[in-house]
């Protein structure tokens, strides 16, 4: 029997805390493609920009960062579900980039053209090279539109604020279910209504709506679209 070619470009789309960072990096590990979370590249700069005190509303100064700023990925250090290390000025970032004050500044800094020129240029080389799943808003817009597969990961907001919470609390860490469901709304506006690669589905998208399915629910089905 001929094996049937897994799709070599996967574009995996949608809204904040849809799921879709635990289902590409599992989709890569079983099709043994790399795992490209593109939002780390939005969240290191903003990271970079608090940390320095930095004027988030100045888009030269955030440009010049997006354009010059030393990111380095490597594999995980700990095992506190932790994808990988994000080590940005020899400090280990990885959780400090996903705070509730990156969470607040990082749209606005992702709605800079030239910002997000810089960023999407760096990801559509690494992307053309194939056998990968790249996660982000844009992948299958603009980053990747030639990509072989493209998944529309949504769901309601409640359920996805819902499902942020659980991740902190299982980190250790407090939250507040109501501010979560707030950013993730107020997230969700920005990126949707962004002048440059709003947050939308690709026209030849494959829309998943996962309130209603698991994890593992919605790793098959995407399999099954893979094969
Ligand atoms: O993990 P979560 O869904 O909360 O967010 P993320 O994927 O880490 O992305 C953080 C932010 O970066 C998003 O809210 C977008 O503003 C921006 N982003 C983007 O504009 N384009 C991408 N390809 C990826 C992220």
């Amino acid at each position: 029997m001929t094996k049937i070619p897994s799709p070599s470009i996967i574009a995996l789309d949608g809204p904040a805390a849809s799921g879709k960072s635990t289902l590409g990096q599992k989709l890569a590990d079983s099709l043994g493609y790399l795992f490209f979370d593109t939002g780390i590249m939005y969240r290191a700069i903003t990271w970079i920009a608090l940390q320095h005190d930095l004027d988030l509303r100045d888009e030269t100064v955030m440009t010049d960062l997006a354009q010059n700023a030393h990111i380095d990925i490597r594999p995980p250090s700990k095992n506190d579900g932790r994808p990988c290390d994000v080590i940005i000025e020899e400090k280990d970032a990885t959780w400090d980039m996903r705070s509730g004050d990156v969470d607040a500044n990082v749209s606005v800094v992702s709605s800079y053209a030239d910002v997000r020129k810089a960023l999407s240029g760096q990801q559509r080389r690494i992307g053309l090279r194939g056998n990968i799943v790249m996660v982000g808003r844009d992948i299958g817009t603009v980053v990747l539109p030639e990509a072989h597969l493209k998944i529309y990961l949504d769901a309601s907001a409640e359920e996805r604020a819902k499902r942020r919470y659980n991740e902190i609390i299982a980190r250790g860490e407090q939250a507040s279910y109501d501010e979560i469901l707030k950013k993730v709304i107020e997230r969700d506006r920005i990126d949707s209504t962004r002048a440059v690669a709003p947050l939308r589905p690709a026209e030849d998208a494959i829309i998943i709506d996962s309130d209603k399915m698991d994890a593992d629910q919605v790793f098959e089905r995407v399999m099954g679209l893979c094969r």
